[in-house]
């Protein structure tokens, strides 16, 4: 996954900014599109949303 790659079209959200939001304290996909509004608009990026931020949470990045 490059960090780089657009995961919510409807906002821009990109896979760097979910997990910096990840980092910044973010364990769930309501914080997460609390934080970069991913997934709020078509809902059609929430399952990739919701994986990514699973796969950042497991990986520790917020410590
Ligand atoms: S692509 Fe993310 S809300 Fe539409």
């Amino acid at each position: 996954m490059e960090l780089d790659t657009i995961i919510c079209n409807c906002r821009g959200v990109t896979a760097g900014m979910i997990k910096e939001a990840v980092e910044d304290g973010a364990k769930t996909l309501e914080e997460v599109q609390e934080k970069t509004g991913a997934g709020t608009v078509c809902g059609g990026c929430l399952s990739e949303v919701e994986r990514l931020v699973e796969e950042f949470v497991a990986e520790g990045t917020n410590n």
